[in-house]
């Protein structure tokens, strides 16, 4: 299933680290350049890892009947609709704001900026797909119950690729992005 999109299999390229040896992830949070803005891009992060964990499991509590097809369709729009639209916006900002501003600050790591733009053109694809089944499953969870729950089947196996992509980009971005705010003091 995953080999069905272009998820990024290579880690970072190793020179793309440089600062994050300098500043190890254990330190952030005691570092003074660690700012309020910066703890709310990783609490954002940490959102969408919970959102897509969300999504996957209540679509396997649906498949195996613990959630009724009610349940699981207002859920699903619910924290579904959430996922969705809240990571289009992150993204469309990161592009637009954030990584300019962390290439003008240390144009050093443009390399890795432009995999996690990538990333997100990748990822795009991804959340179409998951959209499209989930509408499906809002759309059949009374007009026909039986293709619904094959629906439900494709929206379990897009959300657990979604969260494997978002265990990576995230992970990689984070790893990228706070050493040069921190090292740059930036967004203080
Ligand atoms: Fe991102
Ligand atoms: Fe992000």
């Amino acid at each position: 299933m995953l080999d069905t999109y272009d998820m990024r299999k290579t880690d970072m390229p190793d020179e793309m680290r440089v600062l994050l040896d300098q500043y190890p992830r254990d330190s952030w949070a005691a570092h003074p350049g660690f700012a309020e803005k910066t703890r709310h891009w990783l609490g954002a992060h940490q959102m969408f890892r919970q959102l897509a964990e969300r999504v996957r499991l209540d679509a396997e509590a649906c498949l195996d009947r613990d959630l009724s097809p009610e349940t699981h369709a207002e859920r699903l729009m619910q924290y579904g609709g959430a996922l969705v639209g809240n990571l289009h916006g992150h993204h469309g900002w990161e592009d637009r704001s954030y990584f300019p501003e962390l290439s003008a600050a240390d144009p050093r790591f443009d390399a890795g900026l432009a995999v996690l733009e990538q990333d997100h053109v990748d990822l795009d694809k991804v959340l179409a797909e998951f959209t499209r089944h989930a509408n499906r499953v809002l759309q059949l969870s009374h007009l026909d119950p039986p293709q619904a729950r094959e629906e439900v089947a494709q929206v379990h196996s897009t959300s657990a690729v979604i969260e494997a992509f978002l265990q990576r980009h995230l992970g990689d971005e984070e790893d990228l992005a706070v050493p040069i705010i921190l090292h740059h003091r930036l967004r203080g």
